[in-house]
């Protein structure tokens, strides 16, 4: 087969370099979406599953964010979660960056509290932590024989007293350093997908009546002091060029939960910390906002709608479902983005990049392979046996 070796048109924009309000600039607007891997060391070290996973998926990228990462001991959410809880977790986080900037793309530690997300094996005596009182759910992801250990260990969270939260704020400033000692060009402050940020920001999940709760302003309160704590310590440092994102999840079901105007008045206070860019999580690139029916004057897309009241304040960066050429492409014309993230798609095509910057993007496809295995595909095990309990959420074909 002869390999075309001219980008075309549609994909142009997105291979231009993009600088930062810092004057940091990535040599493209391609970004891998943050992935956990389940396969750090037990201890939350880096293993050599996970370097060559990330390492693999890095090729031709302007920028590659890396799986949650937790903060501290208690924010543990997953099996093989990485730390960036104390000094010793340093010399692996530096392998992992240099795995990613080997191919030319800045590299993002993600920094993650689960709150009541955590899972009760993971975390020390004292348990799993949360806002206000809440019942534990297992994720779909964990086998039976956790789930059943888990219960076991701890059926109710644990309210965080005020001291404690204090704790958690420095714990993400102490994370930041690592990751600054450890080479990383920024970190991204994991607001997103219900983990401890957005329990406190959600009137679902967080019923205290003291300063971090009640009205919106001091729920709040611990999302900002998180991003605060992070942009210090990276003033201190003197880092001026070190990438600070925020990531948020637009909005949430539950009638009481966030909605599209909370999310709206978070963006409105983040853009005024010295931040390089925010990240809307989205299963959908295209999703449309909860009451998109009800103003049609807006475009339909949560998205559209939050890039248009950001109004250029900050890049945005767009993610969910975009896996072939032609998604990334419309999405990049879309306009409601200045990065696109991809992170199924870069599962099932390592080197999606570099096969779109070739014009060869017919080459993608949209499953892994059984036949080929876990290891052939630079994907740890851990992560392979979650996405066969997991299917057809990052597909498989040949799987029986
Ligand atoms: C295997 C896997 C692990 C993920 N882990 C994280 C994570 O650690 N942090 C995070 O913010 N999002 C995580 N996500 C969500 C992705 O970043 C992304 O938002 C979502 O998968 C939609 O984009 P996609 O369709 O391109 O995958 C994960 C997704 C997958 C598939």
């Amino acid at each position: 087969m002869f390999e075309r070796l001219m980008m075309k048109p549609q994909f142009q924009t997105l291979f231009q370099p993009l600088t930062f309000n810092n004057g940091t600039t990535l040599p493209n607007r391609l970004v891998l979406a943050p992935m956990t891997h389940w396969a750090s060391n037990e201890d939350g070290s880096a293993s050599e599953a996970e370097i060559d996973f990330v390492g693999s998926r890095s090729a031709g990228l302007g920028m590659v964010i890396s799986a949650a990462t937790a903060v501290h001991p208690t924010g543990r959410a997953f099996d093989g979660e990485p730390n960036a809880v104390c000094a010793t977790d340093v010399p692996g986080l530096r392998r992992v960056a240099q795995s990613i900037q080997a191919h030319g793309a800045k590299a993002v530690l993600q920094l993650h509290h689960g709150g009541f997300r955590a899972l009760p094996h993971l975390v020390p005596a004292g348990g799993v932590v949360a806002p206000s009182p809440f019942t534990l759910i297992a994720p779909p992801f964990i086998s039976e024989q956790v789930k059943a250990a888990d219960a076991a260990l701890q059926t109710e969270a644990r309210v965080l007293a005020d001291a404690e939260i204090r704790e958690l704020v420095d714990a993400f400033a102490q994370a930041a350093e690592y990751a600054l000692e450890a080479g990383f060009d920024g970190v991204e402050i994991h607001g997103a997908n219900g983990y401890l940020l957005q329990q406190f920001y959600s009137a679902a999940s967080n019923r205290r009546t003291d300063e971090w709760g009640g009205s919106r302003e001091r729920r709040m309160a611990f999302p900002l002091a998180v991003a605060r704590a992070v942009t210090d310590a990276v003033a201190r440092a003197g880092r001026a060029d070190f990438i600070v994102g925020y990531r948020f999840s637009p909005e949430e079901a539950p009638a009481e939960g966030i909605k599209m105007a909370d999310t709206l008045a978070l963006i409105d206070e983040l853009v005024k910390l010295p931040l390089q860019y925010l990240h809307v999580s989205l299963g959908d690139f295209n999703e449309p906002a909860e009451n998109a029916a009800e103003d049609s004057s807006l475009p339909p897309q949560r998205i559209a709608r939050i890039h248009q009241h950001l109004a250029g304040r900050l890049p945005l960066m767009g993610v969910g479902g975009l896996v072939s050429g032609a998604h990334i492409a419309a999405a990049a014309q879309s306009g409601y983005a200045e990065l696109i993230a991809v992170g199924r798609g870069a599962i099932i095509n390592p080197d999606f990049a570099v096969k779109i910057a070739a014009g060869n993007d017919e080459a993608l496809t949209d499953s892994l392979d059984a036949a080929l295995g876990a290891q052939q595909q630079h994907i740890p095990e851990a992560l392979w046996q979650v996405l066969l309990r997991m299917q057809p959420w990052v597909p498989i074909r040949n799987f029986k």
